[in-house]
């Protein structure tokens, strides 16, 4: 077995690399159907589309989760994961099984990848951290890693997702894009060589079990509440409640597209 992991090179300051965006998104998965809804939405389409074997490529993967609902699929294993605390969590689960490249680090890293070295690339819930602009050279470098015929799974929340809803009300530069707007702009996925083969929706409900739970979910979706700032606080109440009581809707679009 090999295990190769690569730090994060610059520290930055962005909310996805601190402590607070690792304790929501653990706090999120627990509460959420979504690991379970989406694990099986990977395992159907790699069996549908092929890509199952070598290697699979995932990008922002958070603590591993998800990667650890598909690995059995592949002999080799690449993630990244630039937030230090969800990387740590995904070393634990997944280095000690599979032949492992882990690297704390954003996609596309500095230095290349091998070029058509993956069968399958799952970037499940990361184009929120991509500017728009930069949305085809992130295609581009997944599509250089990818052989021909491999597949890339991509997934957004939608515009039904109440989620999205709440989250756009705060820091409209966080959170903003969803699936539609991956679907309008094509020429992103066009330009780097894929067709879409399949489109699925999920929708998987968040709950929080307590209201520390409740909490940390709520800044991870709106970010820090400012004290005084009373309709943030309002904000942040009221999702509060909807995490402890129903649930929040997550509605979510996987997008899987194949190499030409
Ligand atoms: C919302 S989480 C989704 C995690 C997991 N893939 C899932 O679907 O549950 C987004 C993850 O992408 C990571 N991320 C942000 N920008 C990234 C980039 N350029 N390359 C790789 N990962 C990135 C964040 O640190 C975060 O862990």
């Amino acid at each position: 077995m090999r295990n190769n992991i690569v730090p994060l090179k610059q520290p930055e300051k962005r909310f996805f690399l601190q402590r607070d965006y690792a304790l929501g998104y653990l706090a999120l998965s627990i509460g959420s159907q979504e690991e379970e809804v989406l694990g099986a939405a990977f395992r159907q389409a790699i069996r549908s589309f092929g890509g199952a074997g070598r290697s699979l490529l995932d990008i922002g993967c958070a603590d591993g989760r998800l990667t650890a609902r598909v690995a059995q699929f592949f002999k080799r294993l690449t993630v990244f994961e630039p937030n230090p605390t969800l990387f740590n969590h995904a070393m634990a689960r997944l280095s000690r099984r599979h032949q492992f490249d882990g690297r704390n680090s954003t996609f596309p890293p500095d230095h290349r990848l091998l070029p058509e070295t993956y069968d399958t690339a799952i970037a499940s819930h990361v184009l929120y951290h991509i500017e728009r602009s930069d949305w085809p050279s992130f295609f581009q470098a997944i599509a250089q890693s990818l052989r021909p015929g491999g597949v890339c799974i991509t997934v957004l929340w939608n515009n039904l997702s109440d989620a999205k809803k709440y989250a756009s009300r705060t820091d409209p530069t966080r959170w903003l894009c969803t699936s539609e707007d991956l679907l309008a702009d094509r020429d992103s996925l066009a330009s780097a060589g894929f067709e879409i083969v399949d489109l699925r929706q999920f929708d998987p409900v968040i709950r929080a079990y307590t209201t520390e739970a409740a909490r940390d979910v709520t800044a991870f979706l709106l970010g820090p509440t400012r004290p005084e700032a009373p309709e943030a606080l309002a904000l942040a109440a009221e999702v509060e409640q909807t995490l402890l009581s129903g649930g929040l809707n997550n509605s979510q679009t996987a997008i899987t597209v194949r190499k030409r």
